[in-house]
């Protein structure tokens, strides 16, 4: 290995079947380019989004920053993560300061103590908060302000959004990354990342609902006025369900049902016709079957109604269901399946998307596709933050210091706060 990591930016996203690492480097033109990628299977290490084998999960962090250290020849120290969380839970709230500048200006530390006032909200010892995220501030009487920073005013009013979780899930994984001795820049809830990878500024002020529907999680999102307004994770609800029910019904082995979902796999009738076959394998030496390729539908799209109806039942409880005209956009392994925007629009009744992604450089088309969302978007958050941390160029790390806010700052204080 040649080289440590201080102008790279490596993203790790430790998913419920796969942890997925990518390594990018800036190009000639000051763009990211991706270098080096690694995957390796996650799930006798993570249940439901969680770790639940520290060990396993070791090995399988190692196996995929093994394969990309070893395409990017180079060695990595320093990761920006992104997980799952336990028990997520989100709240928005507001704090108030007073402008310290000398004629009334105000300042960073003014918006700092705004901030820091809004996150006085008490929660139980066992749980902490994850990130705070500014979704906008108001000077005096005037409103929707996105940066109050040198404006005049006397009264300063931040509105925040507020994601905690319990307090285990989160030392587990940085514990893990420690015992590796690798140094956790930054710690992103995946939704965040998802929602850099994927969502446009248009949807974002309109509102929109993001759904990121892996293996046994499905992150939801929703985005009003350019701003975080609400944040949940389900855990198990996602793709593995579906393959248990092609399974149960077909009378298959899961690894089985797991290729037919992902091979033939639909969501809609519409994706297909009467006359399309599929061969299904048969167990105990019994010939394979021939079926119409219709038939995974009856098992694939009541599933998915059920978690896109859940979805909907929890957005309606939290009056959220005006709050996304602008469209749901689908993320995640599970959005590969064909017609899966037909089924979820049968119940949001607004448009629907399958993620499309940022194309990086080098490597980038590798993770161009739903199901590496959440890497593509921590690339997308290390860049912003890394002359924070100390990669880049003087230069570059000056252009990029500059789009680091109160969030950023505090998310190097919450990992501080468990060693
Ligand atoms: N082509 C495909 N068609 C249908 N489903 C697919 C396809 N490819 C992957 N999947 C499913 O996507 C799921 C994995 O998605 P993803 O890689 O986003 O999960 P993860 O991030 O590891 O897990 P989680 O987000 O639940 O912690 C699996 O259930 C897998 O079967
Ligand atoms: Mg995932």
């Amino acid at each position: 290995m040649r080289g440590r990591d201080d102008d790279l930016i490596v993203a790790v996203d430790v998913g419920s079947c796969k942890v997925v690492v990518a390594i990018a480097a800036q190009d000639d033109t000051g763009e990211l380019s991706v270098i080096g990628l690694g995957c390796s299977e996650s799930n006798t290490g993570v249940k439901d989004g969680c770790i639940v084998n520290i060990n396993s999960i070791r090995d399988a962090i190692t196996e995929a920053i093994n394969q990309a250290e070893m395409q990017a020849g180079r060695e990595v120290r320093n990761v920006f993560i992104a997980v799952s969380g336990k028990d997520i839970k989100s709240q928005n709230e507001q704090g108030i300061s007073t402008a310290s500048g000398m004629n009334k200006e105000i300042r960073r530390n003014d918006i700092e103590r705004a901030v820091e006032q809004a996150k006085g909200i008490s929660i139980s010892s066992d749980r902490r908060i994850l990130h705070v995220l500014p979704r906008w501030y108001k000077v005096d009487k005037q409103d929707n302000i996105q940066d109050p920073l040198g404006m005049f005013g006397t009264r300063l009013e931040a509105e925040v959004h507020i994601i905690t979780t319990e307090e285990t899930a989160i030392r587990n994984v940085l514990m893990c990354f420690q015992r590796m001795n690798l140094e956790v820049n930054a710690i992103f809830l995946q939704n965040i990342a998802d929602a850099k990878a994927v969502l446009s500024e248009d949807e974002k002020e309109l509102g929109v609902l993001l759904l990121d529907i892996g293996a046994q999680t499905t992150n939801v999102s929703v985005y009003y006025k350019q701003a975080p307004s609400y944040t949940t994770v389900f855990q198990k609800m996602g793709g593995d369900q579906i393959t248990f029910d092609l399974s149960k019904g077909f009378g298959i082995p899961l690894g089985t049902a797991e290729k037919l979902k992902c091979e033939v796999g639909i969501a809609d009738y519409e994706c297909t016709n009467e006359l399309e076959k599929i061969q299904i394998p048969a167990v105990g030496g019994r010939a394979a079957k021939i079926h119409k390729r219709s038939e995974v539908v009856d098992y694939i799209q009541p599933r998915l109604l059920e978690i896109f109806g859940t979805i909907r039942e929890n957005l309606k409880n939290n009056d959220l269901l005006d709050c996304i005209n602008g469209g749901v956009v689908i993320t995640g392994g599970t959005a590969l399946l064909p017609g899966i925007e037909s089924v979820a629009q049968q119940v949001f009744g607004v448009a629907v998307r399958v993620a499309t992604l940022k194309p990086y450089g080098g490597l980038g088309d590798k993770i161009n596709s739903p199901e590496y969302s959440v890497v593509n978007g921590i690339l997308g958050l290390g860049d912003e933050l890394s002359g924070y941390y100390g990669g880049g160029s003087t230069e570059t790390k000056h252009k990029r210091s500059e789009g680091k806010n109160t969030f950023m700052t505090k998310v190097s204080d919450f990992i501080k706060q468990f060693f």
